[in-house]
């Protein structure tokens, strides 16, 4: 009997190209939130901790996902933040109220240990400023602390620290969420506007080898978006180099089909930001081009209604301890699909978070750590989506869904890695009852054949992976051929797929 399949196609070719990837698309980001740093990547009591409090079962996790650049400290907590707190010797730093998610922030780890702790990941930290209740003046500081050789009060203050030589951190958030009113500090799009040029202009003049983000929306449903992004630029166009984005989505209600069609709305979001900035550019006649660094993003809302238990002041609480099912693990394959066929004008972007708040990896105070279905579409797309992201022509039948038309049920990416000689398809079948036979033109790559066609499938879309129970894995037994430039491959039904292509 033949099986029933719905049919696609895709046309790629080497010529098509809509850029050369900028690695730190895949970036992530590790918050003073929850036990992302207390009990995630530094528990000096964790049998596999090294002399710095590093879990090392943490960082190797961390190092297979090949994570490049990694922001820090913040989030909502960088708004109240005294970075000064967190630098000097231990035993003296304070214990602070941490006010964006009420608990009490103890200090033991700051600046100087997560740079040390970023290097032994071999990630770049990207650094925010607290434009909430601070401004010029500590961020320029900091800057100085961070990036001056040496000779000045700030600089030989890191220097009595321990730390010699200068940490060179290149990327810098210009605060964070601005716009929103749980940040503490809140701004309207005319005081952040001139806020982030003032700094910006103080923190150049430190050091002018630095990049800045200055902060969009902090997602596409404000009812500011998008004119705080027009407003703001107003300010800022000349002096920063990426505009953030933000975007977190959920299945509150249930349905799939919707849910997994999600990663329109980011296209939609990134292409609105994209027009806005040029609409600026235009506007002041500008020869720049705004890049968007897309710094926060992921499915957050398995754990918002346990996070209202949590007891406040306490220590490193489990807060934002999503525990992500299969279908999370595809609507994120297609959020990165979004980004590499942005990746044009998204150069940097940081899965929200790394280690157990909204994470892909999860840990025990004390005890092991596991990958969340999550980790496997950031971990295949983050070590062979390197190279230059193709143009893939698609048809692909499509469906209606509760808040979208048109959704094809292919989703797809398509990366050329020249130096390897390899190409890699990324796709999402988000068909929930049909296998998806997709025929691939890839005629311009004839001679290279299938090395690999992982999948990850499940029966159950709310399969979850917990400690020692991985229930949600990828196998490598796709069915894919090549003969004479055209591949066939077979998705199944609901699943994540990654094909790589070699030159024999
Ligand atoms: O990542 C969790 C929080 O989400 C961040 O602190 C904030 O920037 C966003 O609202």
């Amino acid at each position: 009997m033949v099986k029933e399949t719905v049919k696609a196609k895709i046309v790629v070719d080497k010529e098509s190209q809509i850029s050369e990837i900028d690695k730190r698309i895949y970036g992530s980001f590790i918050e003073h939130l929850g036990r992302a740093v207390y009990g995630g990547i530094y528990e000096p009591e964790h049998p596999s901790a090294d002399e710095n409090g590093f879990r090392q079962d943490v960082l190797d996790l961390v190092k297979e996902l090949q994570v490049p650049i990694v922001r820090y400290p913040g989030g909502n907590m960088v708004s109240a933040y005294n970075w000064e707190d967190g630098v000097g010797p231990r035993e003296e730093r304070p214990s602070r109220l941490e006010l964006a998610w009420r608990v009490t922030e103890t200090n033991q780890m700051g600046t100087n240990e997560f740079v040390d702790w970023a290097k032994a990941a071999n990630s770049d930290v990207m650094m925010a400023v607290n434009l909430g209740t601070r401004g010029i003046d500590a961020a320029r500081n900091l800057l100085e602390y961070c990036n001056h050789p040496g000779g000045t009060y700030w600089s030989d203050l890191r220097k009595s620290h321990g730390y010699e030589q200068p940490h060179q951190i290149k990327t810098w958030c210009l605060g964070n969420e601005m716009d929103g009113p749980w940040q503490v500090g809140q701004k309207t799009a005319h005081e952040y506007g001139r806020l982030a040029y003032e700094t910006a202009k103080a923190m150049r003049l430190v050091d002018p080898e630095i990049e800045l983000v200055t902060c969009g929306s902090s997602n596409s449903d404000m009812p500011t978006f998008p004119s705080w992004e027009a407003e703001t630029l107003e300010h800022t166009y000349e002096v920063a180099d990426y505009i953030s984005l933000h975007q977190y989505y959920g299945n509150r209600s249930g349905d799939t089909a919707n849910y997994l069609a999600k990663s329109m709305d980011m296209e939609n979001f990134i292409e609105t930001v994209v027009a806005t900035c040029d609409y600026i550019k235009a506007k002041k006649r500008s020869k720049k081009k705004m890049h968007l660094s897309f710094d926060e993003w992921n499915v957050w809302f398995h754990s918002n209604e346990q996070d209202k238990e949590i007891e406040p002041w306490t220590v490193a609480p489990p807060q934002l301890e999503d525990v992500y099912t299969f279908e999370d693990a595809l609507l994120v394959g297609s959020m990165l699909n979004t980004m590499l066929r942005h990746s044009d004008r998204v150069k940097v972007a940081c899965m929200a978070q790394l280690v157990n708040v909204i994470a892909p990896i999860m840990t025990e105070n004390g005890g092991a750590v596991w990958k969340q279905t999550i980790f496997y579409p950031y971990y295949y797309t983050s070590v062979y989506g390197r190279g230059v992201a193709l143009q893939p022509l698609v048809s692909s039948p499509k469906y209606d869904s509760k808040d979208f038309t048109d959704v094809p049920y292919l989703d797809t990416a398509v990366v050329h890695n020249e130096e390897k000689e390899e190409v890699v398809v990324f796709a999402t079948n988000r068909h929930l009852s049909l296998p998806l036979e997709v025929n691939i033109d890839a005629r311009s790559f004839e001679g290279y054949e299938v090395v690999e066609h992982v999948v990850l499938e499940n029966e159950d879309v709310k399969a979850v992976n917990i400690a020692g129970q991985e229930n949600v894995k990828p196998h490598a037994n796709g069915e894919s051929k090549m003969d004479n430039g055209n591949l066939v491959s077979i998705f199944p039904k609901c699943s994540w797929n990654m094909v790589r292509l070699q030159k024999k």
